[in-house]
């Protein structure tokens, strides 16, 4: 079942926020989903209301130890990808990430040697670029000897976009024209998603009309769309 890599070549674009309002808007739809926090930061469980100092599960422990919140299965992985035998583990199909549903990993920006690892499990890779010079500039970072751009499996998403902005407006319709199809949706900018966290609370109960809410419904929708997965609730309505 699909495995979502969520990675973004710059920190701080929106990607630990996408991945997590991304597996719980999969959830709401009715997919079994999993989401795992590789990354050292550890900022996942903000987004799903939990305290700095709550523990999310490893990844290797047995499933009956799990946590989910608003029906998604949470589990950190920062420890398990930097022991030894990880690239053991991930290529003999030890490590949970092929769960029923979808499985959704937040990977940090600087960690290349693990998105590389992940990347040949992946049915797709989610890539929040902010609508700022930065973000453009990201574009022509190479991975793996490939332009990003021209990297199969790649769905790129406008993070933290801000219409009052004059330069946000205009990356906006650039990065329509250059990406195409790749760019598979648009997340705005919206003061609740800081003020949900810093209350810990999710952004679904602290703010039920956010349109950074909507927007990740939507994207959700449409990478459920790309990876051929429609729940019960989708194919009902
Ligand atoms: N759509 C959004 N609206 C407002 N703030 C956002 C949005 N997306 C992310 N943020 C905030 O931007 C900061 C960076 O987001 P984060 O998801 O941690 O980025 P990354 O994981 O790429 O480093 C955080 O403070 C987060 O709450
Ligand atoms: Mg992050």
């Amino acid at each position: 079942m699909p495995f979502i890599l969520c990675h973004s070549p710059k920190g701080g674009s929106g990607t630990s926020f996408v991945a997590a309002h991304l597996a719980m808007a999969l959830a709401e739809a009715g997919h079994a989903t999993t989401a795992i926090d590789f990354t050292r930061q550890d900022s996942l469980k903000l987004y799903f209301g939990l305290t700095p100092a709550q523990q999310l599960p490893d990844l290797d422990l047995p499933s009956d130890q799990g946590l989910t919140i608003a029906g998604v299965s949470l589990r950190q992985g920062h420890r398990v990808s930097k022991a030894a035998d990880f690239a053991r583990a991930l290529a003999e199909g030890e490590l949970p990430l092929a769960n029923d549903g979808f499985t959704i990993a937040d990977v940090s920006a600087d960690d290349l040697a693990l998105r590389d690892l992940l990347l040949p499990q992946a049915a797709l890779t989610v890539v929040p670029i902010t609508p700022t010079a930065l973000g453009l500039a990201t574009l022509t970072q190479v991975g793996s000897g490939t332009p990003l751009i021209d990297l199969d499996y790649t769905a790129f998403v406008i993070s933290r976009l801000d219409e009052t902005r004059r330069f946000a407006r205009n990356a906006h319709t650039f990065l329509r024209e250059l990406l195409g199809s790749k760019l598979v949706g648009a997340i705005h900018e919206d003061e609740c998603a800081n003020e949900a966290t810093a209350m810990a609370q999710m952004l679904p109960r602290y703010a039920t009309a956010s349109v950074a809410l909507a927007d990740m419904r939507a994207l959700a929708r449409t990478v459920a769309e790309v990876c051929g997965q429609t729940s019960d609730e989708e194919e009902a309505a």
